[in-house]
C-alpha cells in the first residue's frame, strides 16, 4: 500500500543502510523537495546531517532571508550553513547564453560550493580522530527530474536538471536521493506526514538554477535586478488573487536580448518584454497554460510597466507542455 508513512519508514531504513556511520550534507534550496529529503535524512542520522543553502544570486526578491527563517522554524534543530556564492556564480555565467551551458555551469558551481562546505565541516572536527567521514550529498531529486534529464534508460534529454544531468563528471560525493522514485504530490504528502509546515509543503516549484534560466540571454546583475522586480509583482498579485494553490507556478521570463518601442508619458521607451508563464499541472511532466482572469492580467501588466523601469511590455505564454516546457530554458 502506498502511504506516506510507509514511504517514510522504508526510506529512513534505506538511508541508514546507505550512510551507515558517516556524515552527510544536504543541499537545501528552500523548496519542498530538498526540505523533505533533509527531514528524512535527519530522522535517519540525526545531527550527522548538515544542511547547506547556497545563495547563488539567482533567487527571487527576499527569498534567501525567508528560507533561512522558515528553516529555523521548521526543523528540529538541524544545522544550517548559509553560503554566499553570488559573485562566484555570476562570474561563471558571464558571457554564457546557451541554456544547457548555463545549466551545466550552475550544476557544477553547486557541487564546487558543496565541496567547500564539506572541507569546512571536516576542518571543524580535525581534532577528533573518531569524527565520521563526510562523504554523502543528499539531494531532493524527484522522478520527473531523472526522466527529463535523460535518466540513463534511453529516454531523451529534454533539459539537464541542475542536480541530475547538470552534475560535473568528477563529483566525489556519493549521492543520497531518497525521493528519486516520487512525484511532487507524493513528496508533499510525505512532507505533511513529517510535520513540515504548509508554507514549505505547498511552496510552488522553483528551479534550482533559479532566475538564471529565466533570463533569455546573458545573465547579469542588472538583468537579474529587473527580473526580480517584475517577478515580485507577479507573485504578490497571484497571492492576492488567492491562486497560489491552483496555479502550479508562474515563471516570469525576461527577454533580455529583445527590445521593443514603447511610449510612456510623452516619452519614447526602448525596453525589454517580460513573459508571464502561468501553468497548471499535476506533476510537471505535462502542463496546461492557466486561464488567468483578464482583470488579473491587466493589473499585473499595469504594475510591471509602471513600476519596473526598463520593462515596457508584458506578454502571455499560451503554450501547453508539450509542446512547450514550463521553463523557457
Ligand atoms: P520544465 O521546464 O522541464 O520544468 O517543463 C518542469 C519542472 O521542473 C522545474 N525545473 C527544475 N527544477 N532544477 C530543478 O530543481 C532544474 O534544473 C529544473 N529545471 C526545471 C520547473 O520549474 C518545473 O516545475
Amino acid at each position: 500500500d502506498w502511504t506516506a508513512a510507509n514511504v517514510i519508514d522504508e526510506q529512513v531504513e534505506l538511508i541508514r543502510e546507505q550512510i551507515g556511520d558517516a556524515r552527510a550534507i544536504c543541499g537545501l534550496s528552500g523548496g519542498v523537495d530538498s526540505a523533505v529529503a533533509a527531514a528524512l535524512v535527519q530522522r535517519a542520522i540525526g545531527d550527522r546531517l548538515t544542511c547547506v543553502y547556497v545563495d547563488h544570486g539567482l533567487m527571487r526578491q527576499d527569498e534567501s532571508a525567508q528560507i533561512e527563517k522558515a528553516f529555523g522554524e521548521s526543523t528540529g534543530g538541524a544545522r544550517l550553513v548559509m553560503v554566499d556564492a553570488r559573485e562566484d556564480f555570476l562570474n561563471a555565467l558571464a558571457g554564457v547564453t546557451d541554456p544547457e551551458a548555463k545549466r551545466k555551469i550552475i550544476g557544477e558551481r553547486f557541487i564546487r560550493t558543496f565541496e567547500k562546505a564539506q572541507a569546512d565541516i571536516i576542518a571543524e572536527s580535525a581534532d577528533d580522530p573518531n569524527a565520521p567521514e563526510v562523504r554523502f550529498l543528499v539531494q531532493g531529486t524527484l522522478y520527473p527530474d531523472v526522466v527529463e534529464s535523460g535518466g540513463g534508460d534511453g529516454t531523451a534529454n529534454i533539459k539537464s536538471h541542475h542536480n541530475v544531468g547538470g552534475l560535473p563528471d568528477d563529483i566525489e560525493f556519493e549521492l543520497c536521493e531518497p525521493l528519486r522514485a516520487l512525484f511532487k504530490d507524493e513528496v508533499r504528502a510525505v512532507g505533511s506526514e513529517l510535520g513540515l509546515p504548509d508554507e514549505i509543503v505547498w511552496r510552488q516549484p522553483f528551479p534550482g538554477p533559479g532566475l538564471g534560466i529565466r533570463i533569455i540571454g546573458e545573465v547579469t546583475a542588472e538583468r537579474l535586478d529587473l527580473l526580480r522586480r517584475a517577478d515580485a509583482i507577479v507573485r504578490a498579485e497571484m497571492t492576492a488573487a488567492g491562486l497560489d494553490r491552483q496555479i502550479w507556478q508562474c515563471p516570469v521570463v525576461l527577454l533580455a536580448d529583445v527590445r521593443s518601442v514603447g511610449v510612456q508619458g510623452d516619452g519614447r521607451t526602448y525596453g525589454h518584454p517580460v513573459v508571464l508563464r502561468p501553468v497548471t499541472s499535476e506533476d510537471a511532466m505535462t502542463a496546461d497554460w492557466a486561464r488567468l482572469s483578464s482583470d488579473l492580467l491587466a493589473r499585473i501588466s499595469n504594475r510591471i510597466t509602471n513600476e519596473v523601469d526598463g520593462v515596457n511590455r508584458v506578454v502571455l505564454d499560451v503554450t501547453s507542455k508539450p509542446p512547450g516546457t514550463i521553463e523557457w530554458e
